[in-house]
């Protein structure tokens, strides 16, 4: 293992938060998980989350349910396009019978980007993809000290490439989970505590006076 990998997954086991979707290998609730997450955060997704499970327990009970139904559970969560496409790809899975089980299918479900489609094949099947959301971004341009800004062609393409060289490819899942409670918990956006964190030594934007700057963005 790489020091970086190896350093993030040491602070992880001592700090990780205890979460219910971590539990799990079932990509349906992966998904499901990842879906609530995208704009909503760890304590207010965490009880919808349990309900949505509760209620819809695999792909099949959700490919059931009328609409109705389904915007009632996530009510209160806002970005409704979210529950809408996750029920139309929930059809179409039931259809198809199975979950589907490559990056690239995975990647065609309504509603799954390049970041959720690594997340439910890395947590799920343990393939070798990085994720790459705002803590990454984060953690990657500080220790590496990248400039790039995050929000251009450019920019996301090198750190797509730079998230997928320091991916520990032994243990993707642990490591992915890693790096974003990393940047949720410790590599926070403002005034992080860098005098108790691990990867000081090695950190650029530390070295440099950057930590306050990075990640940059070109639009602000
Ligand atoms: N935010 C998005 N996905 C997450 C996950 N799997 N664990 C914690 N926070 C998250």
């Amino acid at each position: 293992m790489n020091r970086f990998g190896e350093t993030l997954i040491h602070w992880y086991e001592e700090n990780k938060r205890d979460l219910p979707w971590r539990d799990t290998k079932d990509p349906y609730k992966i998904w499901i998980s990842e879906i609530i997450l995208q704009q909503t955060r760890v304590v207010q997704g965490y009880d919808y989350y349990c309900r949505f499970i509760r209620r819809f327990p695999d792909v099949f009970a959700l490919a059931e349910a009328g609409e109705d139904e389904v915007m009632k559970y996530w009510q209160g969560l806002g970005y409704y396009s979210r529950a809408r496409n996750l029920h139309e790809a929930a059809r179409s899975i039931a259809a198809r019978g199975t979950f589907p089980d490559t990056y690239e299918e995975v990647r065609k479900l309504k509603g799954v980007g390049d970041y959720t489609a690594a997340a439910i094949c890395s947590f799920a099947y343990g393939m070798p993809c990085a994720v790459v959301d705002g803590n990454v971004y984060r953690v990657l341009s500080r220790w590496l000290g990248v400039e790039e800004p995050i929000d251009t062609t450019q920019g996301k393409k090198l750190y797509a490439a730079l998230a997928g060289e320091l991916l520990e490819k032994s243990v993707p899942a642990l490591y992915n989970q890693a790096i974003m409670d990393f940047g949720a918990l410790q590599c926070v956006p403002s005034s992080p505590s860098c005098m108790f964190c691990p990867l000081a030594d090695s950190c650029v934007a530390l070295q440099k006076g950057l930590v306050d700057v990075l990640p940059r963005k070109q639009h602000k």
